[in-house]
């Protein structure tokens, strides 16, 4: 079949059929355009998911009339933002990105209150703010707002859509891009989708995946690994009042929704060009490794659901071009990076790397580090990476146990001494963490706590040791480095830039206490703030020296679109990489890893092909010697100069 010929002529058939007169002129010009430009594509991918089902045509007519309705309610501000965009697609990459994620409530109280906090922001540097999900969720436990009861509403708690709308306008007037969840695996039970489902509407039963049959549960239990062991085995739950299992891969009260439905691409994708069309221009995709399942596979990362984020991708393209995708893909690293193409997610978590360098803290040695990035750490020029040290989420160390294999790393018992090592059960262990889902038939485990707290602070604040506060303070820095440096937008954890403790105030909150990463989901305060403003403080040490690796960062192009080299620095606790910026200018970075002092051949500088080097963070002249040394956690930023 030639799908060109077809994917034209099924346009002009649907275009006769539907009506278009609530488009403006102009509207339906842009329209028309957009269509010409992306159906055949969009069309591929739709007849390869559901070109099979009888109903096909009717489901696709269907979206175009959803994409028409997206295009009629995009504001003209929006689509001002969109040619913006369109004229300087890869505005992402530029060195004056800088991110941070936050929870409207536990950062600000409420959505307006949060407009007053944008004066912070922007003294930090801040430019891209990803909020946390702020939809209407069940009361208690909703996964810290993951379980989304209705994509339009937000939560009262937080403030009303014209308070959002309001935000929105504010941020993009200082300049500062907002990032909001697009949570599309699943729904909340209380959705109205689900509670037609459960009501017996056989139009909804078919948005999810039910089963009556046990056999049918155990077979996908078979294959599919087990995100939240302690709340539950398997990936199914069963509900007493339908005498049904429903497909739940995260808590009971989160349903997965299915895809192979071509009228839940359709329903989910009205909900997403809804959140376009409030006015962000980043949405995260949130556990999309999870949106295909097929009997007998792992249910993750299968080729249909990059399918299916290509055609989401497609439909914003149709109405909503300014709005890029990041993926949040915490999965295997050579999964991690199908998931980045500009035609998929321009923008993507960089889990891989925050997990190593807890890793290369915790041995003192870097060469897990070096060797993954030096494999992973490529990804198309049009897409950034979003490295982040710590997130709302816990630590998964998902590595590539082959390269660990050949430096002779076993990875199921180095992810075993990880776990003890950041949840105190290491003796020795500077870092205080909490285990997190410990799996007790395979004995998987994650970990939780603030990026304080796991560097040390926490235990040399308590321990009122200033040697352990002073080493706490330069692993901080240490790993604020890379992430500002190594390349992509760096993606801060609120009150990580204040060095904010682990918070157990959880374990006294019935709906939060099974959920250990509340522990790094503290409230963030106006006297958190006005202490690390105290020069007598260890957070303000902590806060200094990240607003003055961020300032350096702003004055030179090498931290924007450039590529990244991993180098080899033949010493075991060292890790380096150089910037190379198509201008020419060059940048390298040099890290150590440990509390001793280390050294590099001076030949490592060759790179930036100058006799007089400059380290940008001391601003401080470097003088030619046999070897280049690196005090306690030391960390350079060398350029010609
Ligand atoms: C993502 C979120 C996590 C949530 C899960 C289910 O991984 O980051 O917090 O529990 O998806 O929505
Ligand atoms: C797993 C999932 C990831 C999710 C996390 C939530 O690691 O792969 O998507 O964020 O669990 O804790």
């Amino acid at each position: 079949m030639d799908l060109l010929f077809e994917s034209r002529r099924t346009l002009k058939r649907i275009l006769t059929l539907i009506d278009l007169s609530k488009l403006t002129k102009k509207d339906s010009v842009l329209f028309l355009s957009r269509l010409d430009k992306n159906f055949p594509a969009l069309f591929a991918k739709l007849h390869h998911l559901y070109g099979e089902q009888y109903d096909f045509f009717y489901h696709l007519q269907q979206l175009v009339v959803h994409l028409a309705a997206g295009v009629a309610a995009r504001s003209k501000k929006l689509k001002q933002k969109d040619k913006l965009r369109l004229n300087k697609p890869d505005w992402y990459r530029d060195q004056k990105m800088l991110g941070m994620a936050a929870y409207v409530d536990l950062f600000a109280g409420d959505l307006k209150k949060l407009k007053a906090k944008i004066p912070y922001l922007k003294s930090l540097g801040i430019n891209y703010l990803h909020l946390m999900p702020l939809y209407k969720s069940p009361e208690g436990d909703s996964d810290g707002g993951y379980a989304v009861s209705d994509y339009r509403q937000v939560d009262p708690k937080l403030g009303t859509e014209k308070d959002l709308l309001a935000l929105a306008d504010a941020l993009s007037v200082e300049g500062i891009s907002l990032v909001l969840d697009f949570v599309f695996n699943h729904t909340s039970d209380e959705h109205k989708w689900a509670e037609a489902a459960q009501a017996g509407d056989p139009e909804f039963a078919g948005f999810y995946y039910f089963f009556e049959d046990k056999q049918e549960v155990d077979d996908y239990n078979q294959s599919c690994r087990e995100i939240f062991p302690t709340v539950r085995r398997g990936s199914f739950t069963y509900l007493e009042a339908q005498r049904k299992w429903v497909w739940t891969t995260f808590n009971s009260f989160q349903w997965d929704l299915n895809y192979s439905n071509p009228a839940v691409f359709n329903a989910i994708t009205a909900e997403m060009l809804f959140l376009a069309n409030l006015g962000c221009e980043g949405l995260r995709l949130d556990a999309l490794a999870f949106i295909w399942k097929e009997k007998w596979t792992p249910c993750e990362n299968l080729p249909k659901a990059h399918t299916l984020i290509q055609a989401f991708n497609l439909c914003v393209q149709i109405v909503a071009p300014a709005v890029v995708f990041k993926s949040e893909a915490i999965v295997h690293p050579d999964q991690v990076a199908k998931y980045i193409a500009k035609e998929e997610c321009q923008l993507s978590y960089n889990p891989l790397m925050m997990a190593l360098m807890w890793e290369a803290l915790a041995t003192r040695e870097t060469k897990l580090l070096s060797a993954s990035l030096t494999k992973s750490f490529t990804i198309s020029a049009h897409c950034s990476w979003v490295n982040y040290i710590r997130c709302h989420d816990d630590i998964g160390w998902t590595f590539d146990d082959a390269i660990a294999e050949k430096l002779g790393i076993n990875g199921f018992d180095h992810r075993r001494f990880l776990n003890n090592f950041y949840t105190g059960r290491f003796a020795g262990s500077f870092a205080q963490g909490v285990p997190f889902q410990e799996n007790p038939v395979n004995g998987d485990c994650r970990v939780c706590g603030s990026l304080a707290s796991l560097a040390g602070l926490e235990k040399g604040l308590e321990q009122h040791n200033q040697r352990d506060i002073d080493f706490a303070l330069k692993r901080i820095s240490l790993l604020n480095s890379i992430n500002l440096s190594i390349g992509g937008i760096p993606l801060i954890y609120q009150g990580d830039e204040l060095g904010i403790l682990n918070d157990y105030s959880y374990l006294n909150d019935h709906s939060k206490k099974e959920d250990a990463r509340w522990v790094n989901r503290p409230a963030i305060s106006e006297e958190d703030i006005a202490f690390a403003k105290q020069a007598d403080s260890a957070q303000f040490v902590v806060n200094q020296s990240l607003q003055a690796m961020i300032d350096i960062r702003l004055q030179h192009q090498v931290f924007g679109i450039a590529e990244t080299e991993i180098l080899e620095t033949y010493n075991a606790h060292l890790f380096a990489y150089c910037r190379i910026h198509e201008n020419g200018q060059k940048m390298l970075a040099i890290c150590n890893f440990s509390e001793e002092s280390q050294s590099v051949a001076f030949s490592i500088t060759d790179i930036l092909a100058s006799h007089k080097l400059l380290d940008l963070l001391t601003a401080s002249k470097v003088n030619k010697s046999a070897l280049l040394e690196l005090g306690t956690y030391q960390v350079l930023w060398l350029v010609a100069g």
